[in-house]
């Protein structure tokens, strides 16, 4: 079964979640306190009993929370659930000891516990939190927000929006599959889910007013799902991806795609008259395309008459130019293993007992320990190629650095967008630049949760 807009009213319209606190300018840190709990949330709309979530502050998604670039964000992080937990930023470049990965960064919260993180915002952009222990449960049931860090003079658009896009495995009691690290989500494609919520519910109409401009951010939490909308009509601008500025271009293709973990800001002219209503699709997988929602026009004037004349394109974050010269250290990390695959190592069969189903250079998570898969000097230009030998996508996460997209199957990629995920497509080959300058040991893992659980995570050393 599937919950869709046909099987439910819409519930609570996809509005963002407030922020926590109200703008006011002040030099000390910006506090916040998020805590991870039981909750309940209605995610298929008032026909349907709430769905038992795990969730913070009550809220699916998370609140959004909002910082200046260069503030000081300080957030105490409480656990009432009854199981460890951390909490991880998604994309920020911080200090190891603030990312919250068990062991790497630090213990993990026990449950009645709590942990103050503190980091300074050096990049402005899109970026979101969410735990990192048990993720395919802990995130699967709900756990996961936006942080946004705005730029000091941004870009004039008439509003902002956040779409914190989920899908969840729901059964027909509208209560969360509890099979969470089933060797079948493990081994395929991950825990894809029957549900799709913008904002925590169903998408219905999302309302706006002929002539505006909109700033939308997408945020995808997903497990595992990859997301292709197609806007129909509509002229959106990619003006940022994983939070990092991108000359501003139209989607390729048409659709926007966006993988589990990744980020995409648009900017989009909302073209049509008043009354007028427009479908956005999903047409990611093939042979399953849906309406994802309607984009519903008011009934007033417009706006303005032509298209803001105002620039879109974002200022540049201070992120270290990689030095693709002969000093770069050059890796190579081959992706192997999952279900009806061809190429594994030779010694698999005893980590797929272990339930290791994926491999980065010959070995799962579990059998590499603390040995690093890459070991490179601080300050040193690190360029890796990915080579997906697997007949399954992952998108691929580096913690702690945003990197340069440089090639895939060697055709070089003309726009280099800095990403902090990249997803590699069955069979592919990418190439992709950072420098290395932030020392500590950082995670580098497919983001399809069930992957990551399943051996397809390894450590950057930087030292
Ligand atoms: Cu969203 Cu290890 O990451
Ligand atoms: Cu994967």
């Amino acid at each position: 079964m599937s919950f869709s807009r046909r099987n439910f009213l819409a519930g609570a319209a996809a509005a963002g979640a407030a922020p926590l606190l109200p703008r006011v300018s002040h030099a000390g840190p910006r506090a916040f306190a998020l805590t991870a709990a039981p909750a309940a949330a209605s995610l298929v709309g008032s026909d349907w009993p709430e769905t038992r979530v795990w969730a913070y502050n009550g809220a699916v998604p998370g609140p959004e929370l909002r910082m200046q670039q260069g503030e000081t964000l300080r957030l105490t992080a409480g656990n009432r659930l009854d199981q460890p937990t951390t909490i991880h930023w998604h994309g920020v470049r911080l200090p190891i000891a603030m990312d919250g990965v068990p062991e790497l960064s630090q213990d993990p919260i026990p449950p009645g516990g709590d942990f103050t993180y503190e980091f300074r915002a050096v990049d402005a952009g899109t970026f979101w939190y969410h735990p990192h222990v048990n993720s395919t449960e802990q995130q699967g049931r709900g756990l996961s927000g936006a942080l946004i860090v705005e730029e000091t003079a941004p870009i004039k658009v008439d509003r902002e929006v956040t779409w914190v896009l989920d899908d969840w495995l729901l059964r027909d009691t509208a209560q969360i599959d509890d099979r969470f690290g089933h060797p079948m989500q493990l081994s395929h494609g991950g825990r894809l889910g029957n549900t799709v919520t913008v904002n925590g519910a169903i998408p219905g109409d999302f309302a706006v007013r002929a002539g505006e401009r909109i700033r939308l951010r997408l945020i995808n939490v997903a497990n595992a799902r990859t997301f292709a909308l197609d806007f129909a009509g509509l002229k959106p601008q990619i003006v940022a991806l994983d939070g990092q500025p991108v000359r501003p271009h139209g989607p390729p293709g048409g659709r926007v795609v966006i993988a589990a973990a990744q980020r995409a800001d648009l900017v989009i002219d909302m073209a049509g008259s008043p009354g007028e209503r427009v479908i956005v699709t999903d047409s990611y997988y093939q042979r399953q395309t849906y309406e994802f929602l309607t984009i519903a026009y008011d009934g007033g004037a417009p706006l303005r008459d032509s298209p803001l004349d105002a620039p879109i394109a974002l200022p540049a974050n201070p992120v270290p130019e990689p030095a693709l010269d002969d000093a770069a250290q050059r890796e190579r990390v081959t992706l192997q293993g999952g279900a009806m695959s061809r190429a594994m190592p030779a010694d698999a069969g005893r980590f797929i007992e272990q339930g290791q189903f994926w491999f980065l250079n010959g070995l799962p998570d579990k059998g590499r320990g603390r040995e690093p898969l890459i070991a490179v000097k601080r300050g040193r230009t690190c360029v890796v190629t990915l080579v997906n030998e697997t007949g399954w996508e992952h998108p691929m996460h580096l913690h702690g650095h945003s990197f340069r997209l440089l090639s895939r199957n060697g055709r070089p990629n003309m726009r280099g967008e800095w990403l902090d995920t990249v997803l590699v497509s069955p069979q592919e080959t990418v190439e992709i630049a950072f420098v290395a300058d932030n020392p500590g040991d950082w995670l580098f893992h497919c983001h399809i949760l069930e992957h990551m659980a399943a051996g397809m995570s390894g450590i950057v050393r930087v030292a």
